[in-house]
């Protein structure tokens, strides 16, 4: 029966969550952003990877974009330490991983290795600029790098934010159930405005189901809150998809807003899911104009052998005139004709209480955000 669904990246999807651990073994604190990076490989999100990559794959992935045996694989999933900690753990061998004091995870350190931070930037985010939140984050990192496979024995404790996480063992059992041959993904890190629904209903046209996956993780000041998304789709699902059709879960990472490379990633992650196929459409997964619109969408023909497909789209837009939504390839008319609701018109809105209009925003979700404490991430 398993035959049917697309097979995890690398063949088989990875398992490192245990119940066992060795309580003799030195603790070691890291952020819970490293954290979740290890539950992503204890559930297989990451599949194949098992571990934090050694050095070998790190300089590999940074060059080729390929992990050192050529599965593709673009952004570098990597635990940074102070020389002295990396020192100790490579000393130790078998150390257990803690974060905010709860042990989680035992890591197996195979190696210590140095890396040059602008390396990382124009590799993964083609740019060294540390106004871009990648290159910012990256210039925190600690200078040692700790490579190694794991065991994650205690997932992070049950919150709100969690109640539609699944794992790929879950999601790949639920569209086995529902006997999904094509199932494209939709990554996003915003609340859904009409631009995004017409989007995924133009592929649900083409593939039996749409696994909508909003991004669950730190994202950049001034983006949408988690719970403020999760509350907007879960209310639009219900309102204007068809739910057989619709399987709707989100997904714990990092946003990194690498573009091209993090369009292959979020692809990659998707596949692990059990998508065939997978939605990229205008500048995604980009932040201010660090990308050309259309980069993360020509990045995929360096990976033929990616096997999940992309499905790209031009810039969807309202047209007046059309009197529906359009894009380049099936409208004629011109910029004066277009109407399109950026991150700034939805500040002004938050700002003065003003709704947009029903063709641009679902007024549920316009409701949500005007009546949403806290709608966008401040630090
Ligand atoms: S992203 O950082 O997660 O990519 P966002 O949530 O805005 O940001 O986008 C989700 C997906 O929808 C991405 O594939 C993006 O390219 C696509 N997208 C968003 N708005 C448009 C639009 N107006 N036209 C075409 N594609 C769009």
């Amino acid at each position: 029966m398993s035959s049917n669904l697309i097979l995890p990246h690398g063949g088989k999807l990875i398992n490192k969550h245990t119940k066992g651990k060795d309580e003799d073994l030195k603790q070691f604190e890291v952020s819970s952003d490293i954290r979740t990076d290890a539950e992503n490989i204890a559930t297989g999100v990451f599949s194949p990877l098992e571990g934090f990559l050694n050095q070998e794959d790190f300089l590999n992935v940074l060059k080729e974009g390929r992990l050192s045996n050529g599965i593709p694989w673009t952004i570098p999933i990597i635990l940074d330490a102070k020389k002295e900690v990396a020192g100790q753990m490579k000393d130790l061998g078998d150390v257990i991983l803690c974060s905010n004091g709860q042990g989680f995870a035992t890591l197996h350190v195979d190696e210590i290795y140095d890396y040059n931070r602008d390396d990382i930037g124009t590799a993964v985010y083609r740019t060294n600029d540390v106004n871009h939140p990648g290159v910012n984050r990256l210039s925190k990192m600690q200078e040692f790098l700790v490579g190694g496979k794991l065991e994650v024995f205690q997932m992070k404790d049950y919150d709100e934010i969690q109640k539609f996480r699944l794992h790929p063992t879950e999601t790949r059992a639920e569209i086995m159930k529902r006997g999904w041959r094509t199932v494209v993904g939709f990554q996003t890190r915003n609340v859904p405005h009409v631009a995004h629904e017409m989007l995924q209903k133009a592929a649900l046209n083409m593939y039996d189901g749409l696994f909508v996956n909003p991004l669950i993780g730190k994202k950049k000041i001034g983006d949408f809150t988690d719970s403020l998304i999760i509350d907007a789709y879960e209310s639009l699902i219900m309102n204007y998809f068809p739910k057989n059709r619709v399987l709707f879960s989100t997904i714990h990472t990092l946003m990194r807003y690498a573009g091209p490379r993090e369009a292959i990633h979020h692809a990659i992650m998707r596949k692990n899911f059990g998508c065939t196929h997978f939605i990229v459409g205008r500048d995604h997964a980009g932040v201010g104009d660090y990308y050309p619109p259309f980069a993360a969408q020509e990045i995929f023909s360096e990976y033929p052998d990616l096997e999940i497909k992309p499905v790209i789209f031009p810039s969807f837009y309202f047209c007046k005139i059309c009197m529906s939504y359009a894009n380049e390839k099936t409208c004629p008319h011109g910029a004066e004709s277009k109407e399109e609701l950026s991150g700034t018109m939805i500040r002004k809105m938050v700002n003065s209480g003003k709704i947009p209009e029903k063709h641009l925003m679902r007024p549920e979700v316009s409701d949500l955000i005007l009546r949403s404490e806290k709608p966008f991430v401040v630090d």
